[in-house]
């Protein structure tokens, strides 16, 4: 029997978001239905809200979540009714070219569930990234559930789903930082502080957090910046520059998503240095660079989509990290906050004033 469950959906470009009646279809072979317990608000749901992603509307926002699996359809052997589970927008599929050279964690063909929920009028919904999880229960390919250490509460580990895996991901598996390298984030909200907290895992010995807003850059230091610039208020490469002997650093990321700071990104690195562009930009938005520099500079310009994550290496690995008290995932967590607060917490992002609002449902 399909059920329905209140969800946050966004039916039209800019509007604000409406709680609605969602219908949830039963399990088909290969998909579950999780109940949601936690779920993080993401930059990357504004820009769904705001059309940035594409034109399907109506969308199931939410996608940063963590719960429990209410059931399974046929077939599922990965997980069962009951498990603790982070949803993931990475179901590796295990038969594309690049699964099958050994890269699962850059699948070219990830899936997800392939029944649609609907508004209660028939509407197909598109759900965020795959997922959407602003909502009580949410239908997902069987391979977008990973399973964790229950111990772990939903309000910290669901936000490993998304922003967080993408920010240390993008430092410690697309950006390759090691020991003793120096990192700069460009953009420190809840993806550029993970970068940061991945960076500090890694061992990076200077690691230099960039943003326009000083709350963010105390909020920074937290996460282990050994120092801060507010590029406000002067030119953050010069900075960046003399804090690293006139060099500039090894892995310099991009977590805004924006052509200004990416160009700083790019200017602000050593020769053969990594720049790491994990911010998602604008479908509209355009970048011109000094040809000669992208050569003379070597090193590389990489993208990091979701960190380069393998979910089922990753996110059990991270877990364990925050259980013994080395990665700090409840400092992420601003507020946590009723279903009815998306819109205001879209509002909070914009004003600054979270790293993440989570759901809790
Ligand atoms: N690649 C991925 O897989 C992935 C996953 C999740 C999110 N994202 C993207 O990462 C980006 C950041 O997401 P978030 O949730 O951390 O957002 P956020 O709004 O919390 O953080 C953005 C930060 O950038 C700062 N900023 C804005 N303009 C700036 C400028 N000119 N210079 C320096 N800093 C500036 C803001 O003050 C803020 O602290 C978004 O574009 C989001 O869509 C990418
Ligand atoms: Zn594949
Ligand atoms: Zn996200």
């Amino acid at each position: 029997m399909p059920q329905t469950v209140r969800g946050v959906v966004s039916m039209a470009v800019g509007e604000p978001v409406t709680i609605t009646d969602v219908v949830i279809p039963d399990p088909g072979p290969g998909e579950a239905v999780v109940a949601i317990q936690a779920c993080g608000v993401c930059h990357t749901d504004l820009h769904y809200r705001e059309g940035g992603i594409n034109d399907e509307f109506p969308f199931l926002l939410g996608h940063e979540a963590a719960g429990v699996v209410e059931s399974v359809g046929d077939d599922v052997t990965e997980v069962a009714p009951g498990d603790y589970v982070i949803l993931n927008w990475r179901a590796v599929c295990g038969q594309c070219r690049s699964c099958l050279r050994g890269r699962p964690q850059i699948c070219f063909s990830t899936h997800n569930a392939s029944q649609k929920m609907t508004l209660a009028d028939g509407t197909d919904l598109s759900p965020a990234l795959g997922i959407g999880a602003f909502v009580e229960k949410t239908l997902v390919a069987a391979g977008q559930c990973t399973k964790v250490d229950a111990a772990a509460p939903a309000t910290a580990a669901g936000l490993l789903g998304c922003g967080v895996m993408a920010g240390i991901g993008a430092a410690i598996n697309t950006g390759g930082v090691g020991r003793g390298d120096s990192v700069a984030v460009f953009g420190c909200g809840g993806v550029g502080d993970a970068a940061i907290a991945g960076a500090k895992l890694a061992g990076a010995s200077t690691i230099i957090g960039v943003d326009i807003d000083d709350r963010k850059l105390e909020w920074a230091r937290g996460f282990g910046a050994t120092h801060t610039i507010n590029s406000s208020e002067g030119d953050p490469v010069e900075a960046i520059k003399a804090l690293t002997g006139g060099n500039g650093v090894d892995v310099a990321i991009e977590a805004v998503g924006l052509p200004v700071t990416y160009r700083q990104a790019f200017e602000a690195r050593d020769l053969a240095g990594t720049v790491v562009l994990v911010g998602v930009p604008r479908p509209d938005m355009t970048i011109e660079l000094p040809f000669i520099e992208v050569f003379g500079r070597g090193g590389a310009l990489k993208s990091s989509w979701y960190g380069d994550c393998l979910p089922s290496r990753d996110f059990p690995m991270l877990i364990d990290l925050y259980l013994q008290g080395r990665l700090d995932l409840d400092g992420f967590v601003s507020e946590t906050i009723n279903l009815g607060d998306v819109e205001e917490a879209f509002h909070k992002m914009e004003r600054g004033e979270v790293l993440r609002s989570v759901v809790v449902l």
